[in-house]
């Protein structure tokens, strides 16, 4: 998609729709009413200017545009509202073959949230029906786009794209090596430097957990390390970002009911998240020193297969009886995160598909926050708040561990009661981090939707990846 801006008046466009973003105390906006001739006081009665609302008005006599598409944003026009507007007329125009599509932008803060909506809406994954990739041929931003940083919106629209579509990626073609393999080519083809870690190499760094994650699969486990050092990287900080990689999660022999076990292709979304971030960050050549490690394995029964009750060592030594072989995530990310404090992590953030838990909490609606550290926790919420998706923090008091201590081991991988999953699940991950700030992201609630709604399509929603390289942003 190519993305222009016209900066005279929208009557000189010549497209094929032109969306206009309408709030609920809208007045008739100028020129579209005139366009209209008075037609307002009808329209206004039809469409209200509600949040995903839309309507559609063909070939206004004499006009060059062939089609205004009036969406409504709600009450106000906000980080949120702007991007599921951009995702929505994207959609509108897709479905009506547009190709050449113009937005009216009234606020250049908020032009990179449109364009984010529109390349998240118009972006088809793998959509075998009506065909791949994107409708949309031309995007024209009309009004107030000065100073508005096109280049890197359209960078993280398509890392956020790019998450997306590993993460629909069915687990037969994606297994831990494929999505080592693509992340290192895809790593070094933006300038990062790209290490992969094989079996062999976890077994001499002692990495018993994913190791033991990965054993009842006939794919081996992977992490790879991917760094962003630029030498003009502002300060001495090195942020780590860690990903769940776990490209099927069966549950292992404690298996999980069939009823949409399809879905547990998606357990890799974490990783996917990271992996877009680092992409994106290098991209953009953003001035700051940022790494990832992508904990990759398949979660598999076997008679290979890790068994309840064995006992295993993570990086750092300390010991974890696994109860629950279901409970595979914070394994793989115990070995990440202590590798990170290793590698001289000042901060690090890690996001995951950890429990069902989240979902209870919190719907589908906002990522489970989770941190040592109540700075960095805040600077994640404000960060999602200026891009529009919503984090949550939950509490992390000394008293959650208590269930996930072991009788003949350190540690115990799943607590004995089922109360509060999420915050025992990031309680389990704080003991492999020593002081290093750190913030855990459940993003198992939110990294797909069941239901489209008017800022989501279907399917992986690559929730995160925004924020995230907001964050990035911010340290540069
Ligand atoms: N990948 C799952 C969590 C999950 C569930 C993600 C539903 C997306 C949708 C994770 O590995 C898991 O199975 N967690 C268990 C932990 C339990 C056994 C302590 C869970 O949440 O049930
Ligand atoms: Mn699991
Ligand atoms: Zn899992």
């Amino acid at each position: 998609m190519k993305i222009t801006t016209h900066t005279g008046p929208w009557e000189t466009l010549s497209v094929d729709a032109l969306a206009w973003p309408l709030t609920t105390a809208m007045q008739p906006q100028r020129g579209l009413d005139s366009a209209l001739a008075g037609l307002w006081s009808e329209i206004g009665a039809e469409f209200k200017g509600k949040a995903g609302e839309s309507l559609v008005l063909h070939r206004p006599p004499g006009e060059h545009v062939r089609r205004h598409v009036l969406i409504g944003v709600g009450k106000q026009a906000d980080a949120f509202s702007l991007h599921a507007f951009g995702s929505q007329a994207a959609r509108i125009a897709g479905k009506m073959s547009a190709k050449r599509l113009a937005i009216i932008v009234s606020d250049p803060a908020q032009v990179r949230r449109v364009v984010e909506g529109v390349l998240f809406g118009d972006c088809h994954l793998r959509a075998v029906k009506d065909g791949n990739g994107s409708a949309i041929e031309e995007l024209i931003l009309c009004g107030a786009v000065e100073n508005c940083d096109i280049a890197a919106a359209q960078i993280d629209g398509d890392a956020i794209n790019y998450a997306r579509e590993l993460i629909t990626a069915p687990a037969n073609e994606l297994g831990p090596v494929e999505l080592a393999d693509r992340a290192a080519a895809d790593g070094r083809a933006a300038g990062l430097e790209v290490e992969v870690f094989d079996e062999t190499a976890l077994r001499s760094m002692g990495a018993g957990a994913i190791l033991a994650v990965g054993q009842g699969s006939v794919r081996p486990p992977r992490l790879v390390r991917l760094s962003w050092a630029p030498q003009n990287a502002k300060g001495s900080g090195h942020l780590f970002l860690i990903g769940k990689g776990i490209t099927f999660d069966s549950g292992g022999l404690s298996l999980k009911p069939a009823d949409s076990m399809e879905k547990m292709k998606y357990d890799m979304a974490g990783a996917a998240t990271m992996l877009a971030v680092m992409l994106a960050a290098a991209r953009r050549r953003l001035p700051v020193r940022v790494s990832a490690l992508l904990a990759l394995a398949e979660n598999m029964p076997s008679g290979t297969a890790l068994r309840p009750g064995d006992v295993i060592a993570a990086m750092n030594g300390k010991t974890i009886e696994v109860i629950n072989t279901d409970a595979e995530g914070r394994l793989v990310l115990a070995d990440a995160l202590v590798y990170a404090t290793r590698l001289g992590a000042t901060q690090i953030i890690d996001a995951a598909t950890l429990t069902g838990a989240v979902s209870v909490a919190l719907g589908s609606v906002n990522v489970a926050v989770l941190s040592n550290n109540d700075a960095l926790a805040g600077h994640i919420r404000a960060a999602g708040q200026s891009v529009g998706e919503r984090f949550w923090q939950l509490p992390m008091d000394e008293e959650y561990l208590a269930p996930m201590r072991g009788d003949i081991s350190d540690l115990r991988n799943a607590s004995a009661e089922r109360k509060a999953g999420t915050i025992t699940a990031a309680k389990f991950l704080e003991q492999f981090v020593s002081e290093t700030p750190w913030a855990h992201l459940d993003i198992a609630g939110t990294a797909w939707t069941d239901k489209a709604t008017a800022a989501y399509p279907k399917g992986a929603t690559g929730v995160a990846v925004r924020t995230l390289l907001r964050l990035v942003e911010d340290l540069a």
